[in-house]
């Protein structure tokens, strides 16, 4: 009876005192001191959850820029403008035509991709610029790479737009084969697609396209109005703005760090299984 008693006159105590303080609520004089800062307190937690949300909504443009990527040994120096590209069509690009040595020697500065073999100093291939990393660099690497053979401190590597930029100067040289008559193999007024140059361009064609919808640029490109006393037409504008790597940081720091000369031989067996199993030089 007792202990009723007591539970009656605490539920009492509460009622009495959320009614109090709904009267106080609705009362205009000035609120006792715990109740309002349970107010204020309430208040700034719920602005401060705001300003966190809005603070997250402003990053979320930066932060869907920066994508996952695989660790390279330029990500330092790797930085993103806004750039617009120059509207070349009828008024033809310097980087095509057919005054070949002008315009390879633009090609070589984007990237400087002229090798020749140890052994066949004769032997010139033309590959995307490679670069020597120290062991410490490889040891990021997602994937392990090779030693150079002649320089086993020395790792190689090539970044990927450099291949990228190498296989688009074959398709360029193929598009222009009158000038660099050297690419094809004419029989019977037909290109053979069947000689190694003809598979290192179809090679070329995929690796672009896998690379190029592997970037999945996702810039929407604007229509413009062209307007004749005629017709009026709407086209895709030829140039865009597009948000772009620093290419000449990587470039120079590629250039820096070229390797010249390494061992590939693909005329000798024995130099090609040396090579891809990357086995000590038994001359060293
Ligand atoms: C690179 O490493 C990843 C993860 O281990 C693997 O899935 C992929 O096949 C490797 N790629 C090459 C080119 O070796």
């Amino acid at each position: 009876m007792e202990k009723h008693s007591v539970e009656s006159s605490q539920d009492s105590n509460l009622f009495e005192d959320s009614t109090t303080s709904l009267l106080e609520d609705l009362s205009p004089l000035p609120r006792r001191r715990p109740r309002a800062s349970l107010f204020w307190k309430i208040a700034i937690c719920a602005q401060s959850l705001a300003l966190l949300a809005c603070i997250g909504y402003i990053l979320r443009l930066p932060l869907s820029v920066c994508k996952p990527t695989i660790w390279s040994p330029v990500e330092k120096l790797q930085s993103f403008e806004l750039k617009t590209s120059t509207p070349y069509f009828y008024n033809r690009s310097p980087y095509v035509g057919k005054e070949a040595e002008r315009i390879d020697k633009l090609w070589e500065d984007l990237y400087d991709g002229k090798y020749t073999s140890f052994r066949q100093a004769m032997l010139i291939l033309e590959a995307g610029m490679i670069s020597a990393i120290s062991s410490d660099e490889a040891s990021h690497l997602l994937n392990e790479t090779r030693a150079a053979p002649k320089a086993p401190d020395l790792y190689l590597i090539q970044l990927q737009v450099f291949h990228d930029l190498h296989c688009l100067n074959l398709i360029r040289k193929w598009a222009y084969m009158d000038v660099y008559s050297d690419q094809a193999v004419w029989v019977d007024g037909k290109i053979d697609h069947n000689t190694k140059n003809a598979f290192h361009v179809d090679h070329c064609i995929d690796n672009l396209r896998q690379s190029i919808m592997c970037t999945n640029d996702i810039t929407p490109r604007k229509f413009a109005p062209h307007a004749n006393e005629r017709q009026y037409y709407v086209y895709p504008e030829i140039y865009t703005t597009q948000m772009c790597g620093n290419f000449e940081a990587i470039n120079e720091w590629s250039k820096e760090r070229r390797v010249v000369e390494w061992m590939m031989g693909f005329d000798d067996e024995w130099q090609r299984t040396r090579y891809n199993i990357g086995m000590p030089d038994p001359e060293d």
